[in-house]
Order: structure tokens, then sequence, then C-alpha cells
């Protein structure tokens, strides 16, 4: 692309792993580096794009802007792959997306047209490796996105010592007792509250192997970029900033968009609201029932995009939800219970009175708009990480119930660091659920209220004008900019980090 107008933007890559809870974030970064003037290319699987079209409005709104497009790459799954539950992460083998990603950038030179830059810098999923092991070969500034908690990361990067210290492998021992060998997390974090990987009977396990070597290979990148704020986890980040020395934190990034699109709309006159970039279709309804509702009366329950339950789990916790005598807005995915196990039949009578009387479910729900609700008052959540951020923007206090990963770290974050909850990790009966629902929305409302609605102000605070958010994200599209150095003559390319 020899004849490209040097004046022309920087180009970023961003590159997530095909599944929902890390779509999102990347997407809401996207938004926000094209409203900076950057050109932004997103590589979504083909898969996960055609669901992007169905059911998300990414035509319609700001990502329709020029400056952004989508180019897809095959997920490397068989085409009868179920692509659902824990199995979704199964995409992106590196043995098959690694070289099928080196021959569409060598093949594209990096991307580049008559209107843009080869790529001058790539935003990967902290577990796409073999990304980064390309742009380093080709001496394009690599910076990793892991799309979960500082807190969730640091205990996947200490994996080595843990082991190291015996703690892991579990083997079911002693998962009350606190663990020693993450620096930092001494005075919280037990065996049971380590990221689910963890849990394995064998250190050689592949999903734990895998983790800690991919943590391991982050450590080439320029910098890393993660969806929470200085002020939430400050102590966390002080220690990966020994090993990652520059973080950019520029969350809640749902925040951060909807105040940045705000401030900018108020000169043009324009909607202020985000791109959905749902994987399902959104059930609207469940809104206007939220209308009807009295303030905070609501507990909202939703376990992401990836929680499978038993039958049996589904009808605790439906018990639990209906005994407690509260309303209740519940989201069941169409692939929510697991296969085989049918969640349709005998449904108990007093479960459908329940419902009807206090109840409204739907299949995939616009979720930020449901916990922006005043009839919220709760959220009963598998505490995903996006979800957590959610709730905390939107001041929800939570009940967790982590599935899997890291949300076994986050819901200790939400119990006994932040207190904006509880935590059921581990037990699922309906006696328990009852309690904790009742517990949340009432017995114990204003305690986590008052906290939750600290916390917001100060995640409200790091995106706003000179917050610890909006100054690291202004800096990040510095440095994007910076790694670009104006060729001398119209046909040289050179990149500095
Ligand atoms: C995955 C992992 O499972 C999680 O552990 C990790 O922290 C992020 O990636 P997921 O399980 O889908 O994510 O949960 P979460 O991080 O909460 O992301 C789900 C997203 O889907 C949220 O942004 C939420 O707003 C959205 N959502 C969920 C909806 O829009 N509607 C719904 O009905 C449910």
């Amino acid at each position: 692309m020899d004849h490209q107008p040097a004046t022309l933007p920087p180009h970023i890559l961003l590159f997530p792993v095909p599944i929902q809870g890390h779509v999102n974030p990347m997407l809401k970064l996207a938004e926000l580096l094209c409203f900076h003037d950057l050109h932004v290319t997103m590589l979504i699987s083909e898969y996960c794009h055609s669901r992007l079209l169905r059911h998300g409005n990414i035509q319609s709104r700001s990502l329709l802007n020029p400056a952004f497009r989508f180019k897809t790459i095959p997920d490397g799954l068989p085409e009868d792959h179920p692509r659902v539950g824990v199995r979704a992460l199964e995409a992106m083998p590196p043995n098959v997306t690694g070289p099928l990603f080196s021959e569409l950038m060598t093949s594209t030179s990096c991307l580049a047209s008559e209107t843009r830059r080869p790529v001058t810098c790539i935003i990967a999923d902290g577990i796409l490796s073999f990304v980064g092991g390309f742009a380093l070969e080709k001496g394009i500034p690599i910076i990793y996105f892991p799309s979960i908690s500082a807190c969730s990361y640091w205990a996947c990067f200490c994996i080595p010592q843990i082991i190291e210290a015996d703690e892991i492998p579990l083997k079911g021992n002693g998962m009350g007792l606190l663990v020693k060998s993450i620096p930092g997390t001494e005075g919280f974090l037990r065996r049971r509250d380590l990221p689910s990987i963890c849990r394995a009977n064998d250190i050689n396990d592949p999903p734990l192997q895998f983790i800690k070597t991919e943590c391991r290979k982050n450590l080439v990148a320029h910098a890393l970029v993660m969806n929470t704020f200085d002020e939430l986890e400050g102590s966390m980040l002080s220690h990966l900033r020994t090993h990652f020395p520059n973080i950019y934190t520029i969350g809640p990034l749902n925040t951060h968009l909807r105040t940045r699109l705000a401030t900018e709309m108020t000169t043009s006159s324009s909607s202020s609201s985000t791109s959905s970039g749902s994987f399902w279709e959104e059930d609207r309804n469940c809104l206007r029932w939220l209308h009807s509702q009295p303030s905070k009366s609501v507990i909202y329950v939703s376990f992401g995009s990836i929680t499978v339950m038993t039958r049996e789990q589904y009808m605790e916790f439906w018990y639990g939800l209906v005994n407690s005598g509260q309303r209740f807005l519940w989201v069941i995915r169409p692939d929510f219970i697991a296969a085989g196990e049918d969640g349709e039949s005998q449904i108990p009578v007093e479960l459908e009175e329940g419902t009807r009387q206090r109840g409204f479910m739907v299949g995939w729900a616009p979720q930020e708009e449901v916990l922006a609700h005043p009839a919220i008052g709760g959220f009963l959540t598998h505490s995903g990480w996006n979800s957590t951020m959610e709730s905390i923007t939107a001041g929800v206090p939570m009940i967790c119930w982590p599935y899997f990963a890291d949300q076994m770290v986050n819901s200790r974050l939400v119990s006994e660091v932040w207190k904006l909850g509880l935590d059921m990790k581990d037990t699922c009966d309906r006696v328990t659920i009852e309690k904790m629902v009742r517990d949340l929305m009432a017995v114990r409302k204003e305690e986590f209220q008052q906290h939750v609605d600290q916390t917001a102000k100060m995640a409200k605070r790091a995106v706003s004008e000179g917050g610890s958010s909006y100054c690291n994200l202004d800096r990040l599209i510095q440095d994007i900019k910076s790694m670009i150095v104006v060729p001398h003559r119209s046909s040289e390319r050179e990149l500095t980090l």
C-alpha cells in the first residue's frame, strides 16, 4: 500500500475469543477507539459474526462508523460442534487458528487497504498468545486484554507459585483454608475461591497448564488493557505492575463508553445509547414488566452466556426464588438446561403459580438496561466479570453463584472484600437460596445498598474527566498514536514502541 496518505490514522486490530463475555468488552473498547478517530478492525469468528448480525444492533449504531469494520476468521471447530456451554471455549485452538491468523495477516499486508494502514497495533484476548508470537515476529506492538478482574488474572498468573507451594492440586482438601502463595490475597482468598481450573486433580491437567502458560506468554506484551479501575483493585494491580509495568485500567467499560458518548453527544445531539452485541435475541418485554413493579422490589437472575444447569439445580433455584416471596426476573437461555435434561416437563403447580404472581422469565435480556431499571433491587449472578462490573455501576447488590473459571474469585471479592453481597459458592439448595434472596432484598438490604452505592460512585468518578480510567484511556490512545512513525518516503512503513 505504497500510495497511502501519511495522514491515515493508526489502525488497531482487536481480536477477542468468540464468546459473549469476551466480545462485549472488546466491542465497547472498539467504540471508544473509533470515537477517538482511530481505525479499528475487529477479528471474530464467522459463527460469532453471524450471531451478532442476527441479534445485535451493531449494524445500526456508531459501529457503522467507517472507522470500524469486522473481519472474520473460522473458529477452528467442526461444523457440527455445539458451541454451547463451556464447550464454546474450545473455539480458536492455537494449532488451527494460529496458522490461519498468520496467513490472513500476511496475505492482506496486515489488513491494509486503500483507506487503511497496515495494522499498527494489536489488542488481543489474553488467552490468544499465538497472536503475540506473530506480532513480535512482524514488529507490531501487541497489547493483551484479559477480560477478567485484576485479582483473577493475578491468581492465574501465580499458578506456578501455587503449584510450587503445594497448594494445588486441591483434591477437595482444605477448601476453606486461606491460600498463602498469591501475594496480596492472603487475607481473603480460600482454596475454594481459586479459579476453577485449580480444582484439577493433576497439575498436568491440560486446561490448568494452558492458563498457566498463556499468562506467562502475556509477558511479551507492550502492555495490558484491563476492564477494571484503580480504586477498586489497586492492591492487585500493584502486584501485577511488578510484572507488567504498563497496565491501562480503563473500566468499567460500560459506563466509560456511555460517559464519553454522552459528553460528545451533547454537542452533536444524537442518541447516547451504545451498541448491543448480543448473541441471543433480547426480549424487551421484561422492561415493560419491570415498569409495573415497585422500586427496588425485583431480583434479576441471570447466569451469563456459558452456565448450564442440571434440571435438579434449576428446580432448586426456582423453589428458592418462589419461596422467598420476592419478585424475580429470570433469564433462561435456550441452551441453559444441560443437554438431555428436560427443563420443561413436570413443573409443580406451586412454581407455576408463584411465577405467575411475582415472576417473569425471558430467554435473553437487555442486561444493562435491566440492571439500571429502578425496579431492580438485587442480582443473582454467576459472577462473570462483565455482570459484576455492570451490577456495580448500576448500584445493584449481588448474590453470587459462581459456575466456573474466574467467577470463583469474583464472588469472593464481592462478598468478602467489597461487601457488595453474598456468596453461595458450592451450594445449591432451595433453603439457602430462599434465605439469601430474603437477606439481600430485605433483611440486609440497607447495608449492601450503602456499600454498592459508594462503589458505584467510585466507578463513576474513575470514568469521568480527570478520573483514573479516563486518563488511562487518553494515555492508551496517545500511545497508540505514537506507535506510528510517519514515513519519510511514501513507501516506508516503520513502527516503534
Ligand atoms: C465469560 C466467562 O464465563 C466469565 O467468567 C468471564 O468473566 C467473562 O467471560 P459470561 O459467562 O458470559 O462470560 O459472563 P459475563 O462476563 O457476565 O458476560 C455476559 C454478558 O452478557 C454481560 O455483558 C451481560 O450484560 C450480557 N447479558 C447476559 C445480556 O446482555 N443479557 C442476558 O440476558 C445475559
